[in-house]
């Protein structure tokens, strides 16, 4: 024992920056992926002063319940549904997350995903890669224009607006719900319109979904939202699985009530429903809206920036620059 914490992270990462935690903390990092059992998880968590954690661990009361030491759990990931942060505030624990850095490659991948579903992208190189292609028909692979249409987006916060901001290159009017509007400043510089989430299902020809999920908004996006929508309407998904009723979604896409999807989330995750996996007129993608080497490495960095500050070490000692319940720094003073 060096008598340092110990700060264990649950997936590789990049060597480099982790290697800023080692003057100050005993460091053990996971060299491969896994989903750890729940006693597994809470036996790792253990003997910790600090954890970075995917969003594929799920910790609650149950899982720091034994780790007296452990004073923070810092999440890679912008969302974390999968972290109790009433239980882990309860037991003093701080918990951090990703906000910002990777609203931008979230941004364009939310893109990349809207455009391929409009012009049938992996349809298309899924029947070219099949050898069907003989000669070209004039009519053939027909897809939508985005010039002219409205772009709606269910949730305004960072990476909502970055996908609005986008939305000007392409010639779109930009309407959005959030649970509150946003400040006029920021409706002005995304070029967006407040609208009640009836008008926003109404009104969309691509609805992209940017919403955190929460205990109260599972399946924000059922059987009855979806017959709102115009069947001509394409419908993204980069928030969380949970948010889309999945099998709801399959159903509208099956029967010509809407005319496209584009899914990088999906309920039950890496498990993806079998009746999308059927369909042709829907993109899927395993979960890597914010997976591009910048992005990556800022969450890294970012991620280690709060457990570092927490134990007051580095630019931002005392301050942990994305705590997500900062009212524990009141009840447990740094060492
Ligand atoms: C990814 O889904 C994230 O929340 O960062």
């Amino acid at each position: 024992m060096t008598g340092k914490p110990r700060v264990w992270i649950s997936r590789p990462t990049f060597p480099d920056i982790v290697a800023r935690l080692e003057p100050h903390f005993e460091v053990t990092a996971e060299a491969e992926e896994s989903v750890f059992a729940p006693a597994e998880l809470a036996s790792r968590l253990a003997p910790l002063g600090a954890a970075i954690v995917g969003l594929n661990q799920r910790i609650g009361a149950a899982e720091v319940a034994n780790a007296p030491c452990l004073r923070i759990v810092a999440n890679l990931a912008v969302g974390y549904d999968n972290l109790d942060i009433a239980a882990l505030t309860a037991r003093g624990i701080a918990a951090s997350h990703t906000p910002d850095v990777l609203s931008e490659s979230v941004a364009d991948f939310t893109w990349a995903l809207l455009l391929g579903a409009a012009r049938h992208m992996g349809a298309a190189e899924r029947w070219l890669r099949a050898g069907h292609w003989r000669a070209n028909g004039f009519k053939d692979w027909l897809g939508l224009d985005t010039r002219g249409r409205t772009l709606g987006i269910l949730g305004m916060g960072r990476i909502g607006q970055a996908v609005a901001r986008r939305a000007a290159g392409f010639g779109m009017r930009v309407v959005y719900h959030n649970r509150s509007r946003q400040p006029a400043s920021i409706e002005a510089g995304c070029a967006a319109s407040y609208v009640d989430k009836s008008t926003l299902l109404a009104e969309s020809d691509f609805l992209v979904l940017a919403l955190p999920l929460s205990a109260g908004n599972r399946h924000a996006i059922g059987a009855a939202e979806l017959a709102r929508m115009k069947p001509t309407a394409v419908l993204v998904n980069i928030a969380r699985g949970g948010i889309v009723d999945d099998a709801a979604l399959a159903a509208a896409l099956a029967q010509g009530r809407l005319a496209a999807a584009a899914l990088d989330v999906f309920e039950g995750e890496p498990d993806v429903h079998p009746a999308l996996l059927a369909l042709d007129n829907v993109i899927l993608s395993p979960h890597i809206a914010s997976a591009t080497w910048d992005t990556r490495r800022a969450m890294t960095a970012l991620a280690v920036d709060n457990v570092l500050a927490l134990f007051g070490h580095g630019q931002h000692a005392g301050q942990p620059p994305s705590l997500l319940n900062p009212e524990v720094l009141a009840s447990r003073p740094a060492p």
